[in-house]
């Protein structure tokens, strides 16, 4: 039996979109991926899209919606965690009346909705074994079976997959079947990290602070060189995600010190047991490293308790005013925070304190 068009109610809107000249920069990891996207977007063939959290697996994946054939077709989202696994297989392939208790009517499943259109399945990792065959069948030969119902459907539908996790291992481990890993295979997507890409940060930022400023009424200029600097040199962890809301919160409180504090460049864990062992360990050099991470995380927290007021803060530490600034500099976090309560203070104390020394 072949499906029918849905009802356009079931349609997902396909949201906001930053312009392709940003979403994909100007490096080449980008651009191989952006001629990669114009070949297969026209086939219907299914693709998988790799990269670690934040890095646009979902923008990609609309990209390609919107560039295919079926761009005017229903727009499909499957967030495979968020629906829970007893839940999962009728919301992806519906049921019939009677099929369980509380089926009292029938109700098309998310892949019967993308007929003629497109159906991602965001973190596909998650989909247990039984719902891997389903998924098989379906991009074998095009059909599934609703539950409860005596006959398969057919349906048109150009499959998109996307996930954070390496499949591969997942194989290794048998959660995840390597039949359906190569069906969804076909081709393959890898979405660099941020840190991979930094020489597009600039352009990113640029439109963040554009997009916010205008949404939130703001007037926050652009980053001086100095912070820039330190936005690219970051490691991002969080990727375009963590970009997005460090600068998100730029317009919002519009000072640099309000987020550069968050930009410390990415250091081994010295408290973990991890520290490399094959070399030469100085255990003199790493003793005084930890005691230095240990003082400025212990800074940085009594700061934040005070709101930043210096002068509370190393009353608290039982240091002195004049210590507590040189270790924050030392230390390399942010020295002049803008109006706040207590700057005042903070400047008489200073005051104080030269004079004392003098
Ligand atoms: N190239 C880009 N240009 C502009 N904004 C982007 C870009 N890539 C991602 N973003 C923004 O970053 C945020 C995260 O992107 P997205 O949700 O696509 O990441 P993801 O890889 O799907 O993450 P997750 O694995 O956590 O689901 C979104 O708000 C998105 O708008
Ligand atoms: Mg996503």
């Amino acid at each position: 039996m072949s499906v029918t068009n849905p009802v356009s109610a079931l349609i997902q809107p396909l949201g906001e979109m930053p312009p392709e000249s940003v979403v994909f920069g100007s490096t080449d990891a980008m651009h191989a991926l952006r001629e990669r996207l114009a070949k297969i977007a026209g086939a219907n063939v299914p693709v998988l899209i790799q990269g670690e959290s934040g890095t646009g697996k979902d923008i990609i994946a609309r990209m390609i919606h919107v560039s295919s054939p079926w761009k005017t077709g229903p727009w499909v989202k499957v967030n495979c965690p968020a629906i829970p696994g007893t839940l999962l297989e009728s919301e992806l392939f519906g049921y019939e009346k009677g099929a369980f208790t509380g089926a009292y009517g029938s109700k098309p499943g998310r892949v019967e909705m993308a007929h003629r259109g497109t159906l991602f399945l965001d973190e596909i990792s998650e989909l247990d074994m039984a719902l891997q065959s389903k998924l098989l069948q379906l991009l074998q030969d095009g059909q599934f079976c609703r539950i409860g119902a005596q006959e398969d459907k057919r349906v048109e539908v150009r499959v998109v997959c996307a996930t954070n996790r390496k499949l591969e291992e997942e194989i290794i481990n048998g959660t995840f079947r390597s039949d359906l890993f190569y069906r969804i295979n076909v081709v393959n997507l890898h979405i660099p990290a941020l840190r991979e890409r930094s020489s597009d940060i600039p352009q990113l930022v640029s439109y963040f602070i554009e997009h916010y400023n205008r949404r939130f009424n703001g007037r926050a200029p652009m980053p001086s060189a100095e912070l820039m600097k330190a936005l690219m040199r970051y490691h991002w962890p969080g990727n375009i995600r963590e970009l997005e809301n460090l600068m998100k919160r730029y317009v919002i409180l519009g000072s640099e010190d309000s987020i550069s504090g968050d930009l410390r460049p990415h250091e081994p864990d010295l408290f973990s047991a991890d520290i490399p062992v094959d070399g030469q360990v100085s255990l003199k050099k790493i003793t005084r490293q930890a005691v230095r991470e240990l003082e400025r995380k212990i800074i940085l927290k009594v700061l934040q308790h005070h709101h930043w007021n210096r002068k509370q803060a190393a009353k608290a530490l039982n240091i002195s005013y004049r210590a507590l600034l040189y270790k924050i500099r030392d230390a390399g976090l942010p020295s002049n925070r803008t109006p706040r309560s207590g700057a005042h203070e903070d400047a008489q104390a200073a005051v104080n304190e030269t004079a004392a020394a003098d």
